[in-house]
Order: C-alpha cells, then structure tokens, then sequence
C-alpha cells in the first residue's frame, strides 16, 4: 500500500499532514510574505460592464478594456453572457471530480507536459526543485471534437458541462479578442486571424487546504504563455496580481471573470499590453477551485508584432516565433518570474562611442540584417531610450563586421566598446 509521501497527487497526501513537506517549503527569500498583500476592489483591477459590447456604448467599453490592457494586464468583466448555470455547472463538475476516489482519478494521470489530456499536480513535476501545492486537470478544449474523447469519463456528465462551457467561454474569448483588437486601433479582425487555428486550453485547479500557507505557493508568480486567459474561480480569495512591485489580492465577485492579457498579446501590441506577473497563495482552511481558460494560437501560428503597430518611432521589439516553439520553452523552463518572453526579444548591443562620448542601443539583428544589405543605418533610427543627446548629429554611417565590431565611417578614427546589452 502507498504511504503519504508516495502518492502522486497532493489532495490523497493532504490528509494527516499538520506541515507542509520539505519539497513544498521554499527558500526564505521566495516566499509569499503574506502580511504584505494588498486588499483590493472593484477599482483596483477594473470591473468592465460588457453590457452593450453591441450597442452604443461599444467605444466606451473599447476604450475602458484598453485602458485596463495597458496598466494593468488585469479586468474583471461582468454581464459577458455566460449563463450563471453553466458556470454553477463546470465548478460542480471540478468539485466532483477531485472528489473521486484516487484510483478513479489516476486513471487521468500523466507528468508529460505535451500530452493534450492529464491530470497532474504542482507545475511540470519531473523538472522543478519545489513543487506547488496544486493539483491540476488540463484538458485542450478547441476544436472540442478532437480533444473530447480524451477527456474524462467520470463524473458521467463531465464531457457534456465542460464542453458546453468551452463553447460559451470560446465565444466570450472572440468578442474579447475583437474588442482589444480594436482598442489598439487595429481591424477587428486581427488578432483573431492572426492565430492559426487558433486554440484553447483549459484547467481545473485544484488547492487543497495547507498547514502552513506562509511557506509555499499554489502557483508561484509567473505570466500566462499564451494570449488571453479568462478565469473562473470559487469564492475562496487566492489570486494576487503584481502591480507596482506589490501583491495585490483580487477578491472574488461573483458572477464575473478576471481576463487577464498573456504573452502572446504583449507580443502582437509589440509591448503596449503588458503580460502581467500573478500567483496562486494557499490558505489554512478551505480548499480553492479555479478554472483559467487560456486562449492561444494553434502550434503552427507565426507571433509577432503587428505591422500596423510598428513605425520608426516604435521598432519591432520581438522578433517573429511559432506559438510551438514559445509553448515548449515554457513548459520545459518551469515557471519563473523572469517572463519567456525575453528570449523572444530583439537582443541588442550597447554601443559606446568615446569620440561622442554617449552610449546607444541597436538591435543586433537589425543590423545584420543592414550590414548584409549593405545598406547604411542611421543611429537616430536604432538608438534606444534613454535618447543620448548628440553633441554632434552622427552625419555618419554605422558599418558592422561579422565580428560585430562597429566603428564609426567617419575621417578620425573612432573606437568604438561594445557589449551585450540583453
Ligand atoms: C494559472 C493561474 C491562478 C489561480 O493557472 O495560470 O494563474 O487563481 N491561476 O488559480
Ligand atoms: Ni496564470
């Protein structure tokens, strides 16, 4: 017979236990310092009425979801046509199911990320050092005719509530996807004919009450690998946001999602919407379900920055990638509060000029891409803020060799220090 500590999921090790194990305790410095959250409300992460998304208050409503993409990666939506007993449904289903007996439930078992149906717990189990106190059901959900078949057979009603769900929530995504796709002054259209296939995943997370919530998390901070989430949780507080280098708790209200903007989306607006740092606390005495809904483009799909979005004022801050390649990187790194997307970013060389006495940032691919054109590049158009002032207006040209040793085409001499910047 198992013992506690060899059991698979955290809801059949719970019982019993009166403190957290080894494997769960964080580093002193890593640790959810709870006395230091913020409370929040209704004004704190935006609460959007989306009554009237299709009538004349749609350019208000456009400009409030903009507004919240910008500051805080955070909203919170209400009136957004979800039936109230649908989603009474899918928490009831998520209830029931974690309630199962546990050789019912292992029937769900898998540690492989790539696998589209699995229940699982913690993050990616096989690689981390510390494990969250979560267990979690993932299950893809868009087209629902190839994933479904995969999905859970007990609760008997389970493929029904959740897949209904699925199809309201998808619904949802693509109005939502409309609306910031116009918000950022793009046709409505863009975003979501810029995903592929598109694609949509879902989870049942599970937090089992913890003896000693101050030494560990459920999810640790982290932003969202994919482009919009929309999340349903119960009426047990656990989320907090990052804003201005503080945790705030959002609290839950009923009848409303949180939406929250992913990596996906702060590449596409080439970083004017900000993918957003948030964790998952645990408390002593109640369990938590939360159910995110991650919308996201289909493997094959190329991200990057919109063309409409980028002038010389405002370069591609990304470079292009297949949703594929990101979604395998983050699953595979762990989850850390360093974003993935910053290997996805132009990486950049910091150029210091002794004859000018200033620094400048260029975008190193760029001026490949310049030097094999043989082209010349204005440093006014690559340099980066903080603008050096130009004691003298560079009539020059950059020029670069493989080396990427820069030097300035001008009569004097000029060296030129170069390092890398990110
Ligand atoms: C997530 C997540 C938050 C929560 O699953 O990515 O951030 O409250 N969940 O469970
Ligand atoms: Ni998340």
């Amino acid at each position: 017979m198992a013992t506690a500590a060899t059991k698979l999921l955290l809801i059949d090790r719970v019982p019993g236990i009166n403190r957290v194990p080894n494997s769960y305790i964080r580093p002193q410095a890593d640790r959810p310092n709870l006395t230091e959250v913020e409370a929040s409300d209704a004004s704190t992460i935006p609460l959007i009425d989306l009554q009237g998304l299709f009538g004349p208050n749609r350019d208000d409503i456009i400009r409030q979801i903009g507004k919240a993409c910008q500051r805080d990666g955070f909203f919170q939506i209400k009136n957004h046509g979800i039936p109230e007993e649908v989603v009474q449904a899918i928490m009831n289903i998520a209830g029931e199911f974690f309630r199962l007996p546990e050789s019912e439930r292992l029937k769900n078992y898998s540690d492989d990320p790539s696998k589209s149906t699995r229940l699982s717990t913690s993050f990616n189990i096989k690689t981390e050092k510390v494990s969250n106190w979560r267990d979690f059901l993932r299950l893809h959900c868009y087209p629902l005719e190839e994933y479904m078949h995969e999905w859970p057979t007990n609760p008997p009603s389970f493929r029904k509530e959740v897949g209904e769900y699925c199809t309201r929530v998808r619904e949802l995504a693509l109005k939502l996807l409309e609306a910031i796709s116009e918000s950022l002054g793009l046709e409505r259209e863009y975003i979501s004919k810029n995903l592929g296939k598109h694609g949509q995943h879902m989870a049942m997370n599970y937090y089992p009450p913890c003896p000693q919530p101050e030494l560990t998390y459920g999810l640790p901070g982290h932003t969202d690998q994919n482009l919009i989430t929309i999340l349903l949780q119960d009426e047990v507080p656990g989320l907090q946001v990052l804003r201005d280098g503080k945790w705030i708790a959002v609290n839950p209200i009923p009848n409303t999602f949180i939406v929250n903007i992913g990596d996906q989306m702060q590449v596409i607006s080439n970083d004017k919407y900000k993918s957003i740092l948030h964790r998952a606390v645990v408390n002593c005495d109640r369990e938590r379900i939360s159910i995110p809904t991650f919308y996201c483009p289909s493997p094959e799909a190329l991200i990057g920055p919109a063309q409409g979005l980028i002038d010389h004022e405002h370069p591609a801050v990304y470079r292009s990638f297949t949703y594929e390649e990101y979604y395998h990187k983050f699953w595979n790194r762990g989850l850390r509060t360093e974003c993935c997307l910053t290997c996805s970013r132009y990486p950049r060389l910091r150029i210091y000029s002794k004859l000018r006495s200033c620094s400048f940032c260029v975008d190193v691919e760029k001026m490949r891409l310049f030097h094999i054109n043989k082209l010349s590049c204005q440093l006014s158009l690559t340099c980066s803020p903080p603008h050096p002032p130009p004691p003298r207006r560079p009539s020059s040209s950059l020029s670069l060799s493989e080396s990427f040793f820069i030097a300035f085409t001008s009569k004097r001499k000029d060296s030129t220090k170069i390092s890398p910047f990110s």
